[in-house]
């Protein structure tokens, strides 16, 4: 018989950005996160046991080295508890086979709904009985921002050790987010590298790690009483308190370019006019606009002229990572 399991997850934005890790192995932030869960842009994972050895299919394109590693790596992880749980399956090798739905074109971290969809299917591929918060553990060894995406709509993901850094809901009000995809192509230093460079040449990192801790609790207090515009103030200063830090690396690391920037000051000046929204970005040149739902269309109409495909795609809270088959 065959074993076989297939689930979808969603990209996530954070709010108050993940940069920094106190465990590079176990993947442990050195401080919490807090992000929105997308409701487009999902990755659709297969994962078929097979004793023919490990391989790993992304839209149609059959892959090996670094990205087939980390996919590799991650199955052994699950092995490994498949062992723990005494189950038979864990001799057995998979074949991953994914979709990626405009992620990667729109710049967004396809690595977070990668290993949260890989996270869940593997799992009941494997036969292993998780809950919502193991399986946040588990997506968290793969990538660090994958852990978020378990999780419906809000999500604060735990700083902590091995045990207590997992992803949890936080209530928050409904808010848009409008995608502003202003280049393609491979960043030139990737998060995880980026973020040992910032942890050995930056003097700014102590006081990134206790100002984000703030920062979070703030956030949280924020988005329980439902403070759109104390959550988008917050969001946009992290966000460029992050893109400093990391500028402040010898060598210096600059992931926005000169556009992104010109989004930034197009969202400054539409908050001046009345409307608003507040921009975001990750280690990349793209732009998140957050906003309310109410005025995301005329923020989307605002920013499409500094796309590269003249689309500013409107995105609302989404599901966690789950199952849709198997
Ligand atoms: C800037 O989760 O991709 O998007 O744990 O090394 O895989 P690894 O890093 P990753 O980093 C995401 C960084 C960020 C901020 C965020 O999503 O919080």
């Amino acid at each position: 018989c065959v074993t076989s399991a297939t689930a979808r997850a969603y990209p996530n934005i954070a709010l108050v950005k993940y940069w920094g890790k106190a465990d590079e192995k176990l993947i442990v932030p050195v401080a919490g996160s807090l992000s929105m869960t997308l409701d487009d842009f999902p990755t659709t994972t297969t994962v078929t046991l097979t004793d023919g050895g490990d391989t790993f299919r992304l839209n149609e394109v059959d892959h090996d080295g670094t990205s087939a590693d980390r996919v590799t790596v991650f199955l052994d992880l699950v092995r490994s508890l498949a062992v723990d749980a005494g189950l038979d399956t864990a001799h057995l090798s998979a074949r991953v086979v994914s979709t990626n739905e405009g992620p990667t074109a729109a710049g967004m971290a396809s690595s977070a709904s990668g290993f949260a969809a890989l996270a869940v299917a593997a799992a009941s591929a494997y036969g292993l009985d998780l809950d919502t918060r193991e399986l946040s553990r588990l997506a968290r060894r793969g990538s660090g921002s994958a852990s978020r995406s378990l999780i419906d709509r809000f999500a604060v993901w735990h700083a902590g050790d091995d045990e207590s850094s997992y992803a949890e809901a936080v209530s928050a009000p409904d808010m848009a987010m409008v995608a502003v995809p202003v280049a393609t192509g491979e960043k030139a230093v990737s998060s995880r590298q980026g973020m040992i460079a910032t942890a050995e040449t930056s003097p700014f990192y102590p006081a990134w790690i206790t100002s984000t801790q703030e920062t979070l609790t703030e956030m949280i207090a924020a988005c329980e009483r439902g403070d759109v515009t104390t959550i988008g103030e917050l969001t946009e200063n992290h966000a460029i308190r992050m893109h400093a830090l990391i500028a402040s690396c010898r060598p210096s690391i600059r992931y926005l370019n000169p556009t992104s920037i010109a989004v930034f000051d197009e969202i400054a000046a539409m908050r001046q006019e009345g409307v608003e929204a507040y921009a975001t970005a990750d280690a990349g040149p793209n732009v998140f606009a957050l906003t309310r739902p109410e005025l995301a269309h005329i923020v989307a109409d605002r920013l499409v002229g500094f796309t590269k495909d003249n689309e500013a795609k409107i995105l609302m809270p989404g599901q966690g990572a789950h199952l849709i088959d198997g």
